[in-house]
């Protein structure tokens, strides 16, 4: 095992995403929202999903053959060299099979179980996130191509907070996660829900938004936006203590991530 080269990391996992954004936008049928009334637009989708995931992974594997590998489509290979990559090549499906523009391509790399690098390629808002590990965060545009640095928002009392959640896909996960939503918007501004957990996180990270929270997540959906709102000084976690994981991950700028979680924790929003 060598030590890591972030650099190197990075712009690998932002050229895989950038070919993986380009093939999703350019690629999806123009009539697919329309197919969703008709025959199988799932298929369509999950064809749009695996052919991204497989130009990742060749990509990466191209170039790092020695590294592992956790993809949303294709399991696991664990790899000899430290690093491993974990990739939702279309997070945010359902808005893509709708025509929406929210969904997004999400690379981080991790060493040692430590991620280190994060790539959230959003095409249709033509906006690349990226982050390294203890180099801040940033954003990149398509119209010049310049790195702007993020910052979360400041935060405002927990009252005047803008939240955003995510509904998992499983019906009484669903039904619970609504009780807690039900009782979370009289605390708050209001809540939104974008459909992107990636793309969530890094509205938190640019100052989009307050706040971000779900329970069920994978890691493949969690791993780069949650060290893209880390480097833009979010703050990050799960239940009290943990970090964010499947049972419940947070993002919200600090000064509103405490409040957030202790109601969180409160309405017991990590179980049924
Ligand atoms: C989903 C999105 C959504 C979140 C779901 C995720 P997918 O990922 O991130 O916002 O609410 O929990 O599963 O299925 O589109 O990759």
């Amino acid at each position: 095992m060598t030590d890591p080269n972030p650099t190197e990391l990075l712009d690998l996992a932002l050229e895989a995403a950038r070919r993986a954004g380009a093939l999703l936008r350019d690629g999806r049928p123009a009539d697919l929202g329309v197919a969703a009334t008709k025959s199988s637009p799932i298929d369509v989708v999950t064809e749009m999903d695996l052919a991204a995931e497989k130009l990742i992974v060749d990509f990466l594997t191209g170039h790092r053959p020695q590294d592992g590998l956790l993809g949303e489509e294709g399991g696991g290979t664990e790899g000899s060299s430290g690093i491993r990559w974990v990739v939702d090549p279309l997070d945010g499906t359902v808005n893509y099979l709708y025509g929406l523009p929210t969904w997004a391509v999400s690379i981080a790399a991790e060493h040692d179980g430590e991620r280190i690098v994060g790539v959230v390629e959003v095409p249709m808002r033509r906006e690349t996130y990226h982050a390294v590990l203890g180099g801040g965060a940033y954003v990149r545009g398509d119209a010049h191509g310049e790195d702007i640095a993020l910052r979360h928002r400041p935060a405002p009392p927990l009252d005047q907070a803008l939240v955003s959640t995510g509904f998992n896909y499983v019906g009484h996960v669903r039904a619970h996660q609504a009780d807690v939503a039900q009782k979370l918007i009289p605390r708050l501004r209001d809540i939104r829900r974008g459909g992107s957990a990636a793309v969530d996180l890094c509205d938190v990270a640019a100052g989009r938004l307050d706040g971000y929270y779900e329970r069920g997540l994978h890691p493949w959906d969690l791993a780069a936006g949650d060290l893209i709102a880390r480097e833009a000084g979010a703050l990050t976690g799960g239940r009290p203590g943990l970090p964010a994981d499947g049972d419940l991950a947070i993002a919200a700028s600090p000064g509103v991530f405490e409040p957030l979680q202790a109601l969180l924790e409160e309405y017991g929003a990590w179980h049924d």
